[in-house]
Order: structure tokens, then sequence, then C-alpha cells
């Protein structure tokens, strides 16, 4: 009888989330090989797995030390080391392996690299990963993009280490080529939307409401037993209760108000704006961190520009803050159906196929947006999976009508007293806009006419026939 040493799953890059990732699937009995390019990396995930893990010491190891078809996940440097390793990896491998990369790629790279192996058969997936380190380790949301026969390979490993909620593992196949990374991408735009409502709806219950971190840490802990229960939610509760050791006070106090961003969400943005779909909660939540980052000109810029005078709100602060909840809860439905509307329009676009409704099903659990609200995404979807727009659907109506008289006054307030709510009053106008029969932008069209001869069309002629006019003679 021969010695069976077969692994299942090879991982390259034993960073904290590669190392996360290949110790999750020992826990669930996958037999993992791993390699890093240094060997530190290897002997420290080896030693933390209690030698479950095989560490190797080069590609050429790794490989050989895997069952057929082999499975090796790439868990390094999105960017050039991806297309380096997969270069140094095809003389290795078979036709039908499978290479996969759970970076955060942009996923022109991805179908670009599942082209490159196409010639070989080696097959090429673009694994969307959230849930950052403790994600990785104990159940992440998996976004699989690639080849659909080759998954059914992937698909035992994946729903094994992925978190799970009642309704299954948080993972499904999402479409074919970079249909994965896409709508990762997508969700870390979504993530920037969600988490600036919630450091606007901070600004005013500091600012107008008057809240320390002690009550913030109350206000954010009953919001999250209620329908705007979420991972950014319980998580900014959490923050609010940190004590700062060298001051003593609270350490969000402390912290530059400067947002750093590594460039999914401005990824987001330049999809959304070169396809023409709108998602201006998004952008705005990209310009909000922009802004922040110029802390020294903004400091000079408070002293030299004039504003309202920053009052105390005056009338009951339980009422306020209920409206800020429900401002807060309209804002985040808008910022999925712009997130979803992208998706969607990307997706018939290319031909992916995607179920929006299953991606509301796995963003459910393990990943940065996992929210309770996520349900009645899914319930939309299951109700009529071609809605063109989440704002359409019955349940997802219900959520807007009975909060959109505090959306709309929260709005108000906060221009009333100066304080920046870009992405809440964005989200506003895209619902009033998407609502609105009648636009002005017929004004738009006869100006572009006017100077430029760019022609429209006439509401009362359905044929498209263009026209011109001579306005300014
Ligand atoms: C996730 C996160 C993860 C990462 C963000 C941070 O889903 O686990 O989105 O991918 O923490 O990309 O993004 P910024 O640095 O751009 O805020």
């Amino acid at each position: 009888m021969t010695e069976k040493k077969e692994y299942e799953f090879g991982v390259i890059g034993m960073a904290v989330m590669g190392r996360n990732l290949a110790l999750n699937m020992t826990d669930h009995g996958i037999r993992v090989a791993v390699y890093n390019r240094s060997s530190e990396p290897t002997e420290t995930a080896v030693k933390l797995s209690g030698g479950k893990l095989h560490g190797t010491s080069s590609l050429v190891e790794l490989v050989s030390s895997l069952g057929r078809p082999r499975k090796i996940l790439l868990m390094i440097k999105a960017g050039e080391a991806i297309d380096a390793v997969m270069e140094q990896l095809a003389p290795l491998l078979d036709a039908g392996d499978i290479v996969i990369d759970g970076g955060n790629s942009w996923y022109e790279d991805t179908r670009r690299r599942e082209k490159n192996y196409l010639s070989a058969g080696i097959k090429f997936f673009g694994v969307g990963v959230s849930g950052g380190v403790d994600g990785a380790r104990h159940g992440p949301s998996l976004m699989p993009g690639g080849d659909r026969t080759a998954y059914q390979a992937l698909k035992p490993v994946f729903e094994a280490i992925a978190a799970r909620t009642e309704s299954g593992p948080c993972v499904t196949y999402v479409g074919p080529d970079g249909a994965g990374h896409f709508v990762k991408m997508v969700h870390n735009g979504i993530e920037y939307a969600d988490m600036q409502f919630i450091a606007e709806a901070y600004h005013l219950l500091k600012d107008v409401a008057g809240l320390n971190p002690d009550k913030l840490e109350d206000v954010f802990n009953e919001w999250n037993l209620g329908p705007l229960e979420s991972f950014l939610i319980e998580i900014t509760a959490k923050i609010f209760a940190v004590k700062d050791p060298e001051s003593g006070g609270y350490l969000v106090d402390q912290i530059l108000d400067s947002a750093e961003q590594k460039g999914t969400g401005l990824w987001t943005a330049r999809v959304a704006l070169e396809q023409g779909v709108a998602i201006p909660s998004i952008i705005a939540a990209i310009d909000a961190r922009a802004l922040s980052s110029r802390k020294a000109e903004r400091v000079r810029a408070s002293r030299l520009l004039p504003g309202p005078k920053l009052t105390r709100h005056m009338g009951d602060t339980r009422k306020l803050i209920q409206q800020i909840h429900d401002a807060l809860l309209a804002s985040k439905v808008v910022a999925y159906a712009q997130g979803l509307s992208l998706i969607g329009t990307l997706s018939s676009r290319n031909a992916w196929g995607i179920d929006l409704g299953e991606i509301a099903r796995i963003w459910k659990g393990g990943c940065i947006i996992r929210a309770r609200l996520l349900d009645l995404v899914t319930q939309a979807y299951d109700r009529d999976n071609a809605l063109p727009n989440l704002l359409l659907d019955a349940g997802i109506r219900e959520v807007i009508e009975s909060r959109q008289v505090a959306w709309r006054e929260v709005v108000c307030l906060a221009q009333t007293h100066g304080i920046p709510v870009p992405a809440m009053a964005s989200g506003l106008a895209y619902y009033d806009s998407y609502r609105c029969a009648e636009l002005p932008q017929n004004l738009i069209q006869a100006q572009r006419d006017a100077f430029g001869a760019h022609t429209y069309r006439r509401k009362d002629d359905g044929s498209g026939k263009v026209i011109h006019t001579e306005w300014l003679d």
C-alpha cells in the first residue's frame, strides 16, 4: 500500500490572510500544503497549525505535493506579484488544475489572467474574500468567479470554510471570469458608503445632540438590536468604549480625522462613471475620505470660511436620535440599491448571469457589510429576480416610506447646522431623482442643442427621431 501524501489544497502567501485561510481549512479536515517566498512565515503557520499544515520550500515542492486537479490559492499582494507567480506556476501545472486569486484584484486583470491560462487548459478563479483577518480564520464571505464546471471542485472546500447563516454557507458561484472580483469590489464600495453614513450619524450625534462616546456606545448598542443590526454598527459601539491610556479620555477622540483608502472604492466609482450607473452615496463616501485627508487646508479654512454658528439641538434628544437612526437606515438601503444596480448592469453587459438575491444572501454573514437588512434584499429578488432597481420592491419601499420624513429632517437639520452629510444627502437626492417622472434634463438637452447643435428628441415622438433647433437666432 502506498502512503497517501497528496494534499487537497495549496496556499501560496503566508501573511496573515493566507495563513488564516489555510488554518481555517485544516479546522475542516482539509489537507493543506503551504508556501511562502521567505521561509519564516511558513514555519510560523505550520507551528500554529500544530503540524497539520504541510510546509514546502519551493513552488515545485508545493505543486508536486498536491492531488489532481491541483487547487492553489494565491494570497499575495494584488498586482504584478500575481502575474509573476502565475507565470512561474504555469509550466508546473497541467490542464484542469485550478489557480485562485483571493486578493482584492482589479476585475479586468482577473479577466485577462483567466484568458492567459486558457490555452494551457489551466482554470483561473478570482475570488473575493471578505471579513478581514478574523473572517479568514473563522468564516469569510466568499465571492468566486471563474469556470462554472471547475467550481464543482472548489465548492466543498469553499462551503466548509465560509461563514454560515440560517440560509447556508456564505458562498455561491458568482459567475464567469471577473464576476467574483467585480462583486467584491462593489461590496467594498458599499462598505465605504456604510462607513460614511455611520460617520455622518456620529458627527450629528456628537455635535448636534451633544453625546459623548460613553452615550454613543449605548446608542449604537441599542441600534444593533434593531433593523440596523450589522457588523459595522456593532464594532462602532465597541470603538466608543475604548479608552486612551495616554490621555485617559476616549481613544476615538485622539485619532487624526484623515481617512485613508486602498483603492477598491475608487475602482467602483470609476466603473460606475464609465458605465453610466449612478452610485452617488458611494462616490460621496470616497470624496469625503479625500477631503478629510486635506487636514491642514481644512484647519485653515475653518478659521476663514463662514457658516452657521454650531448650536446644540434644543428639542427632544431621544427623538433626534431616532430620526438619525431612520436616516441611517434609509440611506443604507439606497446604497444597496446603487451597488446592486451596478452589479446588475455589468452582469447583463458581460452576460455574467449574477443572481443578485444570492449575492445579498452571501453578504449576510462573514463580510464587512453583513447586516440584518440584507434579508429584505434577498426577499426582494426572490419576489422578482429581474428587478431593475431594489427601490421598486414593495418590502424595500416600506422600509423607506416610514423613515423618509425623518431622513429629510435630518438632512435639513445637518444643512442648517453646517454639518456635512454628503452620503446621506446624496442618497436622498438619488431617491428623489429616481422617483421623479419629470426631471429637468429637458433643459440640459435644449442647452446642448443651443450651443453645440447636439440635437434632442421630443416627448411626443416615440420614434426617437433627433431634432435640431436654431435656438439663438
Ligand atoms: C473586506 C474589506 C477588506 C479591506 C478593505 C479596506 O471585505 O474584508 O473590504 O477587503 O479591509 O479593502 O479598504 P480601504 O483600505 O480602501 O478602506
